[in-house]
């Protein structure tokens, strides 16, 4: 399998960047193709702007989706965006690797997902959700907390992990991809706030690297998180009245 490994992480040397490293001797070991992506290391800039439109459609208002459209079409969209697209092409499964930053994954990666997944090319008003442009390929979020796990347990102060990791999971399969339940470490937080004494912290950390190494090579045959698509809606995009799943409030 071809895996592409996305970090978003500033610290090459973080715990982060070591889970890419096992990632990537895990699956090169067991035959996988594996290509490194470090947005940080490669500089990626991550905010939409009028700027990257050379030819633009509309010259007097920027619209970003008209404009990624018609880049898209006349093949100009921005040399990094064809970059990380030509990657995602490659690629039959990708790993985004980062921690979680402010109940959300850091700006780096959000504006990832503004810049490079463009519409017109990666999805469009009939391409999307389980007929979208990726589907048939697998992805899965590998994200780091500070918190500790049981403070993300219903009632928790941290909060509801399925919620934080709503918008960038569900925009994975907007654009097709069949996605893996997630990988989560939590309570990874060295330095500031510590919440573990250093001999356990470092145990727990080793463990984590452990769990995520025995889980790697069977993500081929892992089942995907059941999304509701094309055939579970009406026409306006609600679940079927008679869909098994629904149910009143
Ligand atoms: C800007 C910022 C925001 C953060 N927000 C959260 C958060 O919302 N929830 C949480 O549990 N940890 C949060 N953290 C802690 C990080 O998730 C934690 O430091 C990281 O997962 C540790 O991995 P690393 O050593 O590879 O950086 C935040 C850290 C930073 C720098």
């Amino acid at each position: 399998m071809k895996v592409l490994i996305l970090l978003a992480h500033p610290e090459r040397a973080s715990f982060n960047g070591g889970l890419v490293d096992l990632a990537a001797e895990v699956m090169a070991h067991a035959g996988h193709e594996i290509e490194i992506d470090d947005l940080y290391m490669e500089g990626f800039d991550p905010v939409e702007r009028a700027s990257w439109y050379t030819q633009r459609a509309d010259s007097r208002y920027f619209a970003p989706l008209t404009e990624q459209r018609a880049h898209h079409e006349g093949n100009s969209l921005p040399e990094d965006v064809q970059r990380e697209i030509a990657r995602l092409e490659w690629a039959e499964l990708v790993i985004f690797q980062f921690p979680l930053w402010w109940h959300a994954q850091p700006a780096i990666l959000k504006g990832w997902f503004d810049r490079v997944l463009v519409y017109g090319g990666l999805y469009s008003g009939r391409m999307r959700y389980n007929h979208g442009y990726f589907r048939g390929k697998r992805a899965i979020c590998s994200v780091t907390t500070g918190s500790p796990e049981h403070t993300f347990m219903p009632f928790g102060r941290a909060g509801n992990m399925v919620e934080w990791l709503w918008p960038i999971q569900s925009s994975l399969y907007y654009v097709g991809y069949d996605v893996l339940a997630p990988q989560v470490n939590y309570g990874v937080q060295g330095g500031g706030l510590a919440y573990q004494k250093e001999g356990e912290f470092k145990e727990h950390l080793k463990a984590a690297k452990k769990a995520w190494a025995a889980r790697l090579t069977g993500l081929e045959n892992e089942s995907a998180i059941p999304f509701t698509g094309w055939d579970d809606w009406d026409a306006d995009g609600v679940l079927k009245a008679s869909h098994p799943m629904r149910w009143r409030l």
